[in-house]
């Protein structure tokens, strides 16, 4: 009896571990499995979800490793992505540059969270604003004398900032925020995204017909069809937002050097360092200055030392590079004269490639007499405003049964005859896009 119980309680025991061992084995495997799950679907739909409608490169055809690698990241099983405004194609002269434009923060450098607690923006390294008022002057496209530099994580922090300052705290109705259609897509998304009492998207400003203060965002040249624009409402309780990210000389002819009262610029779109996230605000009004470092302050308590640090390395490295033209002739190609180049041969790509079909067209542009460079040239803009011709009604859906992503007028404020197409993707991939326009001949969809 004794002999049996004891059998039993060993073989209970062995029983308990076995079963535990195959338990614990089931569970290791189900959280595998459930971690996978959750990193190739939930998680992946849900940041998908997220930066479907950003201007940044994680793709809705990519998976979510976006390095930094030379294989393009925009075509991905022959599907070529330029639905978003990732300027990639800028690597390539980077990398000629070497390590003049190298960045080495030791471990103990940028540690406090103050930059210059004597400015109005506090958190903005001198470094980096003094070369931004450099290169504003030896391009001539912003005026910025009386004005404060603020400095954000990017233009798009810059432009929540803005809309925390310039609307009144204790209006009974939040103030309208109007742009012209076609507007660039993220306005609508960031403004209305935290449901804010201060402010709300009013669309169109073309159709604003309210009788009461309102913001205006004035992008020139616009995102998406490159035109050089102006306000349109024009009223006196109006407040203009000038939305400068693409007024630089590789994209459009600098006419004069812009003098409004609120100018936004970013890295991204200036040099293509759109992965620092940097831009910075050339403000006229202190108080508006104020309120746009109150909102950065409350919101990430200052923008990264170490991104204003490489920052102001790379537009010091444009900015030297012109007073050095002439003396070194292997170095003679300057970074607006690169982008200018590559820009000038991408356009005239683009039309040879869409004149070759009757489905589509493209915006045509002035010419216009660049102040910098002295070039008489139309505007060759980071988007093309791509319609589609005749019977085709939803342009994004046509190319993309040709295997090419693009964004949909509609996000726009427009037509869906229209797309946005990027033109600063990689030369591979630019390459590839215009190959695959020229063989679009009829509105049938891609067999391949
Ligand atoms: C007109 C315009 N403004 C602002 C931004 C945002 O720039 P950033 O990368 O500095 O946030 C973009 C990006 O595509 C843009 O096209």
């Amino acid at each position: 009896m004794k002999d049996q119980k004891k059998m039993w309680s060993v073989f209970s025991l062995k029983h308990v571990l076995v079963v535990s061992l195959a338990l614990n084995v089931g569970l290791i495997f189900r959280v595998l499995y459930e971690g996978e799950k959750n990193l190739s679907g939930f998680c992946l739909e849900n940041k998908e979800a997220f930066m479907a409608e950003a201007d940044a490169h994680v793709s809705k055809n990519t998976s979510l490793v976006t390095s930094t690698a030379a294989t393009p990241t925009e075509v991905r099983d022959g599907v070529i992505d330029l639905g978003h405004g990732d300027p990639t194609m800028y690597e390539r002269f980077w990398k000629r540059t070497g390590d003049k434009t190298t960045v080495v923060i030791s471990g103990w450098q940028s540690i406090s969270y103050f930059s210059d607690v004597g400015n109005i923006c506090w958190f903005l390294e001198p470094e980096f604003a003094n070369v931004v008022v450099r290169l504003h002057r030896l391009v001539g496209n912003a005026v910025t004398e009386d004005r404060h530099v603020v400095v954000g994580t990017g233009s798009s922090q810059l432009f929540l900032a803005v809309l925390y300052a310039l609307s009144p705290p204790n209006a009974s109705e939040p103030m309208d925020v109007v742009s012209a259609a076609p507007f660039y897509s993220s306005y609508p998304l960031m403004t209305d995204f935290l449901k804010s009492g201060l402010y709300k998207w009013a669309g169109d400003a073309h159709k604003y017909g309210e009788d009461r203060p309102y913001i205006e965002l004035v992008t020139s040249p616009n995102n998406p069809d490159g035109l050089i624009r102006q306000a349109v409402v024009n009223r006196s309780e109006g407040i203009l937002v000038h939305d400068l990210a693409y007024y630089w000389p590789q994209y459009a002819p600098i006419s004069s050097p812009a003098d409004q009262d609120i100018m936004l610029f970013t890295v991204s779109k200036t040099t293509g360092h759109a992965g620092s996230r940097i831009g910075w605000a050339l403000v006229k009004d202190e108080d508006i200055a104020k309120k746009m470092t109150k909102f950065i302050e409350l919101n990430t308590i200052g923008v990264s030392k170490d991104s204003q640090l490489r920052a102001a390395k790379i537009l010091q490295a444009v900015a030297d590079s012109y007073d050095n033209v002439g003396c070194n002739s292997e170095e003679s190609e300057t970074f607006f004269d690169y982008g200018y180049n590559v820009m000038k041969k991408r356009w005239k790509q683009l039309r040879e490639a869409v004149n070759k079909s009757s489905l589509f067209s493209l915006p045509d542009f002035p010419l216009g007499t660049c102040t910098f460079s002295g070039r008489t040239f139309k505007s060759q803009p980071a988007f093309a405003w791509l319609k589609c011709e005749g019977e085709i009604e939803d342009c994004e859906n046509f190319l993309q049964s040709h295997k090419v992503v693009s964004r949909g007028g509609k996000h726009f404020g427009d037509s869906t005859k229209y797309v946005r197409i990027c033109t600063l993707s990689r030369d591979e991939t630019f390459n590839l896009f215009i190959e695959r326009l020229s063989t679009i001949k009829t509105r049938n969809s891609y067999t391949n």
